[in-house]
């Protein structure tokens, strides 16, 4: 850091005014970012054995008595799984930041949306010198889309990552010269919403895979009364969006604006162009993930360190109402004391090394509310306090 300030002062006194570019002269994606695809052969007995019928109409009606037997089918393939590789520098070269993002985005979700550099996790990890790696869970984004009932489940997506996570320590990963054959040491698993559901899954099944864990906005189950409303209520067939067209019906997207940006950002704390940006490019929901979301979260022997960031104002989780309720009220507060919602996931951990809350005063993707830096800089700070 000191090396660019003082680069960019000697430019500045050289060039005078016609060079005004800020000293943090950050974009949304990194410079040396490449996108690769990775070919990930996974298989898991975990998947949830729904019904080739499921639609959002039978949805409760079908879920419900499936998840109350405990019964597992198998999924497996070999898909593409699209991914954005950002080299990092110095001694965290080999550090590297898996991301995972959560229902109906991509990974363009830790790069601000690639619309505002200050949300963008992603310059921000570069920035202090991670190498990182954001993938698009299969069946989002620009990954293959199997089957939405039956594969693209979180317990599949969590396989996949693990066989990732393999790679990358292997030096295996398909990256681009000069980063061929890289071997990470360290690797810290980040997710977000549906993506912290996943890396618990992973962490319970693989607990030394991650050196450490960052579960934002998480908490320890998933609200019962919030999946039914918003299944059958709040999402459509992604196929009607022409963005979509031909996708599987199992593949749902928000079908309101409104809807999204209750449920996503918190008022007067977010930028409404972003929220704009958020929702003409929103992501798809498959019936699977929707599914496989109420398995709940699972303990761990999972044994490094782990922080939790979930907003004061996330309407999934720090809600108590059904959600149609909880839309006329306006957006929750949550319960932050060690026995509300957020602070009992330090159960599903019991051995971490070290378990932090923070509480960003913002909604539920507070990544892309204002001030979303200055909860960047609590996560980095602790990742280096914690020997990363
Ligand atoms: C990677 O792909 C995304 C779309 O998936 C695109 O917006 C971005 O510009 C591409 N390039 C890099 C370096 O991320
Ligand atoms: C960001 O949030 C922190 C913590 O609430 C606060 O101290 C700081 O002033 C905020 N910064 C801006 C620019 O709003």
């Amino acid at each position: 850091m000191t090396h660019i300030t003082s680069f960019f002062a000697l430019v500045l006194l050289l060039a005078g005014a016609a060079f005004s570019a800020p000293i943090e002269n950050r974009q949304v994606i990194p410079a040396g970012c490449t996108n690769i695809t990775i070919s990930v052969t996974a298989s898991s007995s975990d998947n949830i054995p729904l019904p080739p019928d499921l639609t959002t109409a039978n949805f409760l009606l079908l879920v419900n008595p499936i998840l109350s037997r405990v019964l597992d089918a198998v999924a497996s393939g070999t898909y593409n799984i699209a991914a954005t590789y950002c080299p990092g520098v110095g001694t965290r070269a080999n550090t590297l930041q898996i991301l995972i993002h959560g229902g109906s985005y991509t990974k363009a979700y830790w790069f601000g949306e690639y619309f505002n550099p200050d949300n963008s996790w992603v310059s921000y990890a570069s920035s202090e010198g991670y190498a990182t790696l954001t993938i698009d869970r299969v069946g989002n984004g620009d990954s293959s889309h199997p089957d939405p009932i039956t594969i693209v489940q979180l317990p599949y997506q969590a396989e996949q990552v693990h066989q990732i996570i393999v790679m990358a320590r292997g030096g295996t990963l398909p990256l681009p010269a000069p980063y061929t054959g890289t071997i990470f040491d360290k690797i810290i698993l980040a997710g977000h919403s549906l993506g912290s559901v996943v890396t618990n899954n992973l962490n319970a099944k693989y607990p030394s895979d991650a050196d450490a864990t960052l579960l934002t906005g998480y908490a320890i189950f998933f609200p019962p009364q919030f999946t039914g409303v918003f299944v059958q209520s709040w999402l459509a067939p992604a196929f009607l969006d022409p963005r979509f067209a031909g996708y599987n019906p199992g593949y749902l997207e928000f079908n309101n604006e409104n809807y999204l940006t209750f449920l996503f950002y918190a008022p007067g704390k977010f930028s409404q162009s972003m929220a704009d940006v958020d929702f003409a490019t929103r992501g798809t929901v498959s019936l699977g993930e929707a599914a496989s979301v109420m398995i709940g979260s699972i303990e761990t022997t999972y044994t490094g360190p782990v922080m939790v960031i979930t907003g004061q104002h996330d309407s999934i989780y720090c809600s108590t109402l059904n959600i149609d309720v909880q839309i006329l009220l306006g957006t929750p507060l949550c319960d932050m004391s060690a026995n509300g919602i957020v602070g009992k996931a330090a159960t599903l951990y019991p051995h971490a090394s070290d378990f932090k809350v923070v509480f960003p005063n913002a909604g539920h993707c507070w990544h892309l509310h204002n001030n979303a830096s200055y909860t960047f800089g609590i996560a980095h700070d602790w990742l280096a306090s914690q020997g990363f």
